[in-house]
């Protein structure tokens, strides 16, 4: 029998152990579809567990704590100090009604500690200081070890480290979609901040399986994304189209190129990657091995950095800002 593919760890100042370079992301527990079913889940996790992979990331909003609880559900079988468990919350005002939001979470997932809790999205002109500090004492109570904020920009971000000491940027990071690479990447850098990547298959358009043809079905979370609006995907269709030319020739995958991008980046500590099931999960692992050599990346960044120009700013993929 041959040994199962074990993947690499990163270390950090951040954590007390070291972290998986593959995050496994948890959005789509946040409900059931057609193409879904409860054994699905639980066999994707337990084949991460069984790959290393030790970075498992969730939050309230996917499903109203339904993708907490069913998340929850499929971790508890494994050992709780061998995995890094995070959550994230939307913007509290109030120092107190954000240490209940953390014990909600705790509920929801059946564990009395979270390796890590983000301010999932900034607000308007909501002030971030108060929930910081509420993340600050849920620290000192051992309820989370860590914290760590989600779709800040820079100035958002020098505001809330007033408050409070920041250990993670999660951050929308992949061939398609590169406006952190200016300014939010080296400054986490330079401030000694962690960064996760998510979306990192550009919402699964990485793995090259959209047809030009594609919209995502109704109730399908990407309908809001700015990839696939009728204006922009017709070209990101034909960029990726180029990148899938570029991995036949070097006998790779797509998400074999895509996933090496990424990692050649050593700011970014762990990719996070949602998949529906075990296929997907052990599919991504493998892709983990391929070696891709610096000449197709090179030319994999060129095909993205002509694209990059025809993106609309957006601010974020979603075009979602909350009030
Ligand atoms: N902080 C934030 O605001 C934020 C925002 C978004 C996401 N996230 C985190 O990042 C995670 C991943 O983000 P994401 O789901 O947007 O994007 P993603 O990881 O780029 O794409 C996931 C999708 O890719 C497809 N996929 C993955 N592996 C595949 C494989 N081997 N073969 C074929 N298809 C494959 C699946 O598409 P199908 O569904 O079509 O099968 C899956 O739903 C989320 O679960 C969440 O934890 C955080």
């Amino acid at each position: 029998m041959t040994a199962p593919l074990q993947i690499a760890k990163r270390t950090s100042h951040v954590f007390h152990q070291p972290i998986s370079v593959l995050g496994f992301g948890g959005s789509l527990y946040a409900s059931f579809d057609e193409r879904q079913v409860l054994q699905d889940f639980k066999d994707a996790i337990q084949a991460a567990f069984e790959a290393g992979i030790n970075h498992f990331d969730t939050a309230q909003s996917y499903g109203d704590g339904q993708g907490e609880r069913i998340f929850g559900g499929c971790l508890s079988h494994f050992e709780r100090e061998r995995y890094i468990l995070a959550s994230k919350m939307l913007l509290k005002k109030g120092k107190d009604e954000t240490v209940e939001g953390v014990k909600a979470s705790l509920r929801n997932l059946a564990t009395n500690y979270l390796d890590l809790f983000y301010i999932h999205w900034p607000a308007g002109n909501t002030d971030p200081r108060p929930m910081m500090e509420g993340l600050e004492e849920c620290r000192r109570q051992g309820l989370i070890r860590h914290i760590g904020v989600s779709n800040f920009s820079v100035e958002q971000l020098e505001v809330l480290r007033e408050a409070g000491t920041v250990d993670v940027v999660q951050l929308c990071y992949n061939l398609l979609w590169r406006r952190h690479e200016e300014d939010l990447i080296p400054y986490c850098a330079k401030h000694g901040i962690g960064i996760f990547s998510y979306s990192s298959l550009a919402q699964g358009i990485l793995t090259g399986k959209y047809p030009k043809e594609y919209q995502p079905a109704e109730g399908d979370a990407r309908r809001n994304s700015v990839f696939f609006r009728p204006d922009v995907w017709p070209t990101i269709s034909d960029a990726v189209a180029a990148m899938q030319r570029l991995a036949d020739e070097s006998g790779a995958t797509l998400v074999e190129l895509a996933m090496a991008w990424l990692l050649r980046q050593p700011a970014i500590l762990s990719i996070i990657v949602g998949a529906r099931s075990s296929t997907q999960i052990r599919r991504n692992i493998q892709a983990l091995f391929a070696s891709i050599s610096d000449n197709v990346l090179d030319r994999l960044t060129d095909i993205s950095d002509e694209l990059k120009a025809t993106i609309p700013d957006t601010g974020n993929i979603f075009q979602y800002y909350p009030e």
